[in-house]
């Protein structure tokens, strides 16, 4: 786990999860989470048997989507107030697991069908290679991996660290915040050789910002 993520956890536990909590109230997203509930339903083909497991949910709303529809969904993460949020809201499966930290099979006793890894900017390559390794084998054979990435093209600017993460650490203008917060880039080379050896590509696209391409969209199918 890097300075960066443990920093980005300090964060979140002294104060950065209820401001992100508090904004989310304000300003819901809703639209962006029907799309990604849409995308995500037509992935698992609508299959209600699937076990699907959320890394980092945050406040919580694409599981709580997914678990009023009927899908057997576990919501985590590794900040209290994130978790206590996701409970609050009515989730009925909420587990404390740090994906960087945590021996998956001391917290779950079953391989999941479907991971989704959603807007976590949080992490460096080396966190980004170990979600990819952790997430391959808490996966069925052939499970799916729904991550996101934010679009290196869109920040030219980022500085390089020496493992090659191409990042910064910044508060967004529109979602301005006390603490700056760090945020990773990818280009398209990083994600190949974050999941060759490991996943096949089942869909990509890119989306957000005004030229929708912000972020790099992935559905990963598990390579037996
Ligand atoms: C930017 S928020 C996104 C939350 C949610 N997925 C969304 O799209 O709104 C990143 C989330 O990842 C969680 N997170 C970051 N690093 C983590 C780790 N190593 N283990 C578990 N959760 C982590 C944070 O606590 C936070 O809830």
């Amino acid at each position: 786990m890097s300075e960066h993520n443990i920093k980005t956890i300090n964060m979140y536990n002294s104060g950065g999860a209820l401001e992100y909590i508090q904004r989310n109230e304000i300003d819901p997203e809703t639209e962006k989470w029907d799309k990604l509930f849409d995308y995500v339903e037509n992935n698992l083909c609508k299959d209600k048997n699937k076990k699907i497991i959320e890394f980092g949910s945050g406040c919580g709303q694409l599981a709580f989507m997914l678990q009023s529809a009927g899908y057997n969904v576990i919501a985590t993460d590794t900040v209290d107030d994130f978790l206590n949020e996701q409970n609050r809201i009515g989730i009925n499966k909420v587990k404390k697991y740090n994906f960087l930290l945590d021996n998956y099979n001391d917290v779950f006793d079953f391989k999941a069908d479907l991971i989704v890894s959603w807007r976590n900017p949080h992490l460096d390559m080396d966190d980004m290679k170990k979600l990819f390794d952790v997430a391959y084998n808490a996966l069925t054979d052939d499970g799916l991996l729904i991550i996101n990435f934010q679009n290196a093209d869109v920040h030219p600017n980022a500085s390089v660290l020496p493992n090659g993460t191409k990042c910064e650490y910044k508060v967004l203008e529109d979602k301005p915040t006390k603490e700056k917060r760090f945020y990773a880039y990818f280009s398209k080379e990083d994600i190949e050789y974050l999941r060759k050896d490991l996943f096949e590509i089942e869909e990509y696209h890119n989306e957000g910002g005004k030229e929708q391409k912000n972020w790099h969209v992935l559905t990963l199918r598990k390579k037996v």
